[in-house]
């Protein structure tokens, strides 16, 4: 944080993918009353946050962070949430397995609104309109009054984010998050035709949790098999919704954004003299930073003084997006870059947002074998590096979608029109995430024997 840090200071500097409202009064009416609704994250979560990524930076924790690419007003349901949160619960254990370290688990969800777009305008036969750029800022229909950016919007999605968190915390403690009954909804999965790669796994589990059961160690007498921690997290994109959330940590006297426990920057928006990277530097919680192939090695060298300065253990997660094939052209040179600045960071991989096309059938997706290929490069090279693979981070749905192709029940370009449902990219359905859980868990596993050999 620079002495000139404010929570506003983030308006001097270059911004770029946010709206100009039209209507600066109803602007300021929203950031108004925004800014004295309570936070939705508090501060102390945020740092038990900080100091479960710090340890997964370290190898003693794994990170797992998913759910939708946007979040959307009109999909608003306890059942998406819930299904949702069960995959990922599900997936935490399999990883669990596989890392034989605690799993953090990190949603995107209760403030993953607002999108970054490639294109300012979209165009539909001759009629050209601004782009969506996300449910808290305008609407996904293509009509010119749908695309108005109107701060209302931040309005709702504040009482969206609050009702999701109520529900998540709620699930989290209540009895939902059992380890017995989540391991169960995953026996069915692994008992399916084609899932016999899988089964091995699942009955060490299964064998894991009955021994416990007979050693007297059960939900009842254990609060870690019957609760879990769930965190929230998104790109904080529209920074006057940020700034009016942002609030003074009383116990440290700190700033924390209070719209999310970890906030991401973007891969389009982390230049280092821009507003996202102003407005994330000064606010206390976990950040993340999105590492595309065209950030170079100053940038991040750059990056990581001004987001981390005092070399915080679990401030910063690098979140390493490059495509499928390209993982060894630019990992390498960034982990490099990472060790002679001595930094403390924690790599994660998202092998989403480089392996998008567009199908046959016209569609935008991601084949999940480059997904899976991406991770798996990803683990190669730290491997060879000597460095750490500390997460993994999705977009994915609890939901049976047909957005992405491939995977155990193979979904083909052909079958993507059957239930595309999402407002932006592409996410892998609740099968095709379980499995992916699996196959980056048996990457741990090799991991982990080939570190015990080596020594
Ligand atoms: C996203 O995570 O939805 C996203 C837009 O990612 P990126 O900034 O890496 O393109
Ligand atoms: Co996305």
């Amino acid at each position: 944080m620079t002495d000139s840090w404010t929570k506003s200071s983030w308006r001097n500097k270059p911004r770029i993918q946010m709206p100009d409202y039209p209507d600066n009064a109803a602007l300021n009416r929203v950031e108004g009353q925004l800014s004295k609704y309570p936070p939705l994250v508090f501060a102390g979560e945020v740092r038990a946050l900080k100091r479960k990524l710090g340890e997964a930076a370290q190898g003693e924790a794994f990170l797992l962070q998913g759910g939708d690419c946007a979040e959307s007003f009109a999909e608003f349901t306890a059942d998406s949430i819930r299904d949702t949160f069960k995959v990922l619960l599900q997936m935490a254990i399999v990883l669990t397995y596989g890392a034989k370290v605690p799993v953090v688990k990190v949603g995107r969800m209760a403030g993953q609104f607002a999108k970054p777009r490639s294109a300012p305008t979209e165009k539909i036969g001759d009629m050209e309109l601004p782009s969506y750029r996300g449910d808290i800022i305008n609407g996904f229909d293509f009509t010119p009054d749908a695309r108005v950016p109107d701060p209302d919007r931040m309005l709702q999605a504040y009482t969206q984010a609050a009702a999701s968190l109520n529900l998540l915390r709620a699930f989290s403690k209540g009895g939902y998050a059992d380890m017995h009954r989540v391991h169960s909804w995953t026996l069915g999965f692994a008992e399916g035709d084609k899932a016999e790669r899988y089964r091995e796994m699942t009955d060490r589990i299964s064998d894991t949790l009955d021994f416990l059961t007979a050693a007297g160690i059960t939900s009842d007498t254990s609060k870690d098999l019957a609760q879990v921690d769930f965190f929230t997290s998104h790109e904080a994109l529209l920074l006057e919704y940020e700034e009016a959330l942002c609030r003074i940590d009383s116990t440290t006297g700190l700033p924390v954004a209070g719209s999310g426990h970890l906030i991401w920057i973007g891969d389009r928006t982390r230049q280092p003299d821009g507003a996202h990277v102003e407005f994330c530097a000064g606010v206390q919680n976990p950040i993340g930073l999105k590492c595309g192939p065209s950030i170079t090695s100053d940038d991040l060298k750059r990056l990581i003084a001004r987001l981390n300065p005092k070399n915080e253990s679990g401030r910063l997660t690098l979140i390493a997006r490059f495509g499928a094939g390209s993982v060894g052209d630019h990992l390498p040179r960034l982990i490099r870059a990472v060790q002679e600045e001595g930094a403390n960071v924690l790599w994660t991989c998202d092998p989403m947002h480089g392996n998008t096309i567009k199908s046959s059938s016209g569609y935008k997706t991601r084949p999940f074998e480059s997904v899976l290929r991406e991770v798996r490069e990803f683990f190669a090279v730290h491997n060879a590096e000597g460095s750490i693979p500390g997460g993994v981070h999705f977009e994915m749905t609890g939901k049976d979608v047909t957005e992405c192709t491939g995977g155990l029940r193979a979904i083909t370009d052909e079958d993507l029109s059957d239930r595309y449902h999402t407002a932006c990219d592409p996410r892998l359905n609740a099968s095709q995430s379980l499995e992916l859980a699996y196959l980056v868990a048996e990457e741990l596993v090799s991991r982990r024997k080939a570190l015990a050999a080596a020594v």
